[in-house]
Parts: C-alpha cells; sequence; structure tokens
C-alpha cells in the first residue's frame, strides 16, 4: 500500500550533553519507531529512520537509518530529508530542554549542590508542520500521563499534523521499555479511533494503515 512513497521516521530518545562525561535524555528505547520503519518498508515504501542513541536497529536492511544524538542534531537531518518525503512519523522522544551552557572539562563536584540552567530545544514537528506542503502528510506522537485526549488534540492542531498517535503512561504495558502499546489515533477531523493493548509491530501496522486510509481519502476529495 505504501510502494512509490518516501516516509521519514524518528525514533529513540536525544541526549544533551552537559559536560564531556555527562548528559540528560529519557528512558525511550527506539522499539515503536524502529517497528514502524521495518512495517513502513513492508509496506513498500522507502524509508528514512533518524535514530537517537538506542541499542537496537531495524530488521529490514533497505531501511536507511541515520544516528543522531542531540536534538539540535536530529532537528538539522529531519529538516533536510523532509521536502523529499511524502510522509513524516515523528515518534522520537526529543529532549525538550538542554543545558543552557555547555562545559567542555567535567564539572567538578564542589560546595552544596549546583543550579543548572536549562533553554527549550527546537520543536521538530512543530518545524516540520511549519515547512510541511499541503499533499505531506504529517504524523506526531503524544505521551501523557491526564487529560490524554484533550492535550494530544492540542498538540494535532499547534504542530500542524495530520494525525496524532496517543499513547497513555496510565495504561499498564504501554509506553517507554514494553514490548506492547495501546494506542489512541486522532486525526485532523477529530476522528478518534481507540486500540487495544497490542505488540508494538501491531500497533505499527495500525498506525501505518489509518495513513494509508488518510492518503485514500486525500486522492478521493481531490478527485
Ligand atoms: N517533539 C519534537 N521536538 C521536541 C519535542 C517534541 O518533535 N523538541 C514531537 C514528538 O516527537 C512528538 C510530539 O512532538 O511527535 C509531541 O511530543 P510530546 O513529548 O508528547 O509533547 P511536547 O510537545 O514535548 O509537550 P509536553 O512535553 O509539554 O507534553
Amino acid at each position: 500500500p505504501l510502494t512509490g512513497k518516501r516516509v521519514l521516521i524518528n525514533a529513540g530518545p536525544t541526549r544533551e550533553q552537559i559536560d564531556p562525561v555527562r548528559f540528560i535524555s529519557n528512558y525511550s528505547t527506539g522499539k515503536m519507531g524502529i517497528a514502524l520503519a521495518d512495517a513502513a518498508s513492508d509496506y513498500g515504501a522507502e524509508v528514512v529512520l533518524v535514530l537517537g542513541p538506542v541499542e537496537r536497529h531495524p530488521e529490514d536492511p533497505s531501511v536507511k537509518v541515520i544516528n543522531v544524538v542531540s536534538a539540535g542534531e536530529m532537528a538539522s537531518e529531519c529538516i533536510s530529508a523532509f521536502p523529499g518525503c511524502d510522509i513524516a512519523i515523528l515518534s522520537a522522544a526529543v529532549a525538550d530542554f538542554m543545558p543552557a551552557e555547555q562545559y567542555d572539562r567535567k564539572l567538578k563536584r564542589q560546595g552544596e549542590g549546583m543550579i543548572l540552567k536549562l533553554k527549550p530545544t527546537d520543536d521538530i514537528a512543530a518545524s516540520l508542520g511549519r515547512i510541511r506542503t499541503g499533499s505531506q502528510l504529517l504524523v506526531g506522537f503524544a505521551l501523557e500521563t491526564h487529560d490524554e485526549i484533550l492535550h494530544a488534540s492540542a498538540k494535532l492542531k499547534s504542530k500542524n499534523l495530520d494525525l496524532i498517535v496517543m499513547n497513555s503512561l496510565r495504561d499498564e504495558g504501554a509506553g517507554f521499555g514494553h514490548d506492547t502499546n495501546r494506542i489512541t489515533l486522532i486525526d485532523r477531523n477529530n476522528i478518534i479511533d481507540k486500540f487495544e493493548l497490542k505488540s508494538k509491530e501491531e500497533a505499527a501496522r495500525d498506525i501505518l494503515d489509518k495513513i494509508v486510509a488518510l492518503l485514500n481519502a486525500e486522492k478521493d476529495e481531490t478527485k
């Protein structure tokens, strides 16, 4: 169903360096995004995966992997690959903040403690939402702990997405580190599809099937 389409996917965490031996990051393992890359390739797409620092990698050797470390590197790789792509799926757990200052020498332990000043990173999804064309399909993720649908719908609109994949940390077996996920899809027309707890591979196919349905709906609208 995705033959002839180019798909950009980002996945995994990012690391924001404090000094040569320390960084800020999160618990993302990249499993969901890697499952999406393998499934999209299986659906016939040409896939570029911009991947943060994780242990695993896609099984399908035809997926082109671009390894990155920081949010800044992930943003520039995604922004340069995006114009040639038909679909972008932004599953990465991009760090929201980075140290305001990076130290090139190891910080020494001294005094009572320290205050680390942080500054926001670029929002990759929002940046792609600003440069997208009408024929490109943009899909984001939302990890929520409360008022899930409300927050995910707000992200869909503010980042100019077509579809958002919502995970709730209140659901057992969903989110970081699990082999399973329980997703809710919210599309640009506010149609909401809730799925049962499934393997991340099956959840990836549910997401891609929805993307294929949105592409087909666009084709019908332009007829
Ligand atoms: N995202 C991004 N760049 C960032 C932060 C988030 O591209 N610097 C993307 C994620 O990849 C995801 C979507 O934005 O597709 C939502 O991410 P999420 O962490 O749920 O939300 P935030 O926008 O970071 O908002 P908050 O942390 O306040 O919930």
